[in-house]
């Protein structure tokens, strides 16, 4: 099979080549032995991937290695007993492989794909659709009528955030950095966009009546503290991730002066061992594709063998929506 190879750790453009691979056995880490093998027409890209071809990312497997935490598909073959069989449309989370014609997923990490959606949107559904919906409900406990404010909004996790606090019954108050990420953050549902170079945090005290009940944060940094700041009494604000480079310090009086929490929501360490979160979590995101809430946006495609570039792209602070390659084309 075709598949694309991280061979050194020098970063997006050089660190990868093409090759011509064994395909791999049904056998997943998660379940060895086990494993629902498929044909992947779709590969989602994602920031793991971007920080795996630099060495910087918690799990480092031995070079050479195919990268590729999440695909479309369709299962080729599933063990008995998986709660997927040969010839259905997937979307699977593998960790790894998924840049390539086949790869391996543990049954309880392979959800039905609905016909409402492509492989590609299928490539975008797990990593951040998943870690939304336990960013928010499992770990933000946020319940319905509630204002939720999202950094980064025009990017995956932001994105998937907006939908499914939209799906829910949320308000929902997106921070972007361009026109362009605006009109992205807006498809997706935001009820009000304010923009990260400006007076975001009044605004959104603003417009939420005295501030915010969750914030869900991809990005950290040094906008951290108005994060704190932005929350109305009993808020939440949930740590994703730190696009932004740096990882915040968060003085803890502040929390106390305003009854306000800081929260983490690390969803692969939670999820991983435990298969009935996970098909819980898959459940509740395929009620939200099913009522229309949950539509992953698709924003840059590139071909298996453009990958490095699909990784720049994100490097470079590019990205809109989830980043694709097309593996086997639509
Ligand atoms: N905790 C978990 O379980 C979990 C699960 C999945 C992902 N994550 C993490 O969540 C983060 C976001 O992932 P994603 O897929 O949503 O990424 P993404 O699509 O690239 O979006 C990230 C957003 O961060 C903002 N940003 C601010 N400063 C940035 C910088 N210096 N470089 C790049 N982006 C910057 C950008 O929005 P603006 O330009 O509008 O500011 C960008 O749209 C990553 O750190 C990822 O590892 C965590």
């Amino acid at each position: 099979m075709r598949g694309v190879q991280i061979t050194e750790l020098s970063g997006p453009r050089t660190a990868l080549a093409e090759a011509e691979l064994p395909e791999p056995e049904p056998s997943h880490m998660l379940t060895p032995g086990r494993g629902v093998v498929v044909d992947v027409h779709a590969a989602g890209v994602s920031f793991p991937e971007l920080l795996q071809t630099r060495g910087e990312y918690q799990s480092k497997p031995p070079l050479p290695f195919v990268p590729g935490s999440e695909v479309g598909g369709v299962v080729r073959s599933a063990p008995e007993g998986a709660g997927v069989s040969a010839g259905d449309r997937v979307a699977a989370f593998c960790g790894l492989g998924g840049f390539a014609e086949v790869a391996v997923a543990p049954e309880f990490l392979c959800f039905p794909l609905s016909d409402e959606l492509d492989f590609a949107q299928g490539a975008g559904l797990i990593l951040n659709y998943h870690t939304a919906y336990f960013a928010l409900v499992l770990r933000g406990r946020f319940a319905p009528g509630e204002t939720v404010l999202v950094h980064g909004a025009a990017g995956g996790v932001g994105t998937a955030a907006l939908q499914v606090a939209k799906g829910l019954g949320g308000r929902t108050i997106a921070v972007v950095s361009s026109d362009e990420k605006e009109r992205v953050a807006r498809d997706a549902g935001a009820d009000e966009v304010v923009r990260s170079d400006g007076a975001w945090k009044d605004e959104a005290k603003e417009w939420s009546g005295g501030g915010v009940d969750v914030v869900i944060d991809p990005v950290g940094g040094d906008r951290f503290t108005d994060s704190l700041r932005s929350l109305g009494e009993g808020g939440r604000c949930v740590v994703v991730g730190f696009t932004g480079g740096s990882i915040p310090e968060v003085r803890v009086n502040r929390l106390l002066l305003n009854n306000t929490e800081v929260v983490g929501a690390g969803w692969g360490a939670y999820v991983m061992g435990k298969p009935d979160a996970n098909r819980e979590i898959g459940a509740a995101v395929n009620r939200l594709v099913d009522t229309g809430a949950v539509r992953p946006i698709v924003g840059a495609r590139f071909p298996l063998e453009r990958a490095a570039d699909a990784l720049e792209l994100l490097d470079a602070r590019g990205a809109t929506g989830k980043v694709v390659l097309d593996v086997r084309g639509g």
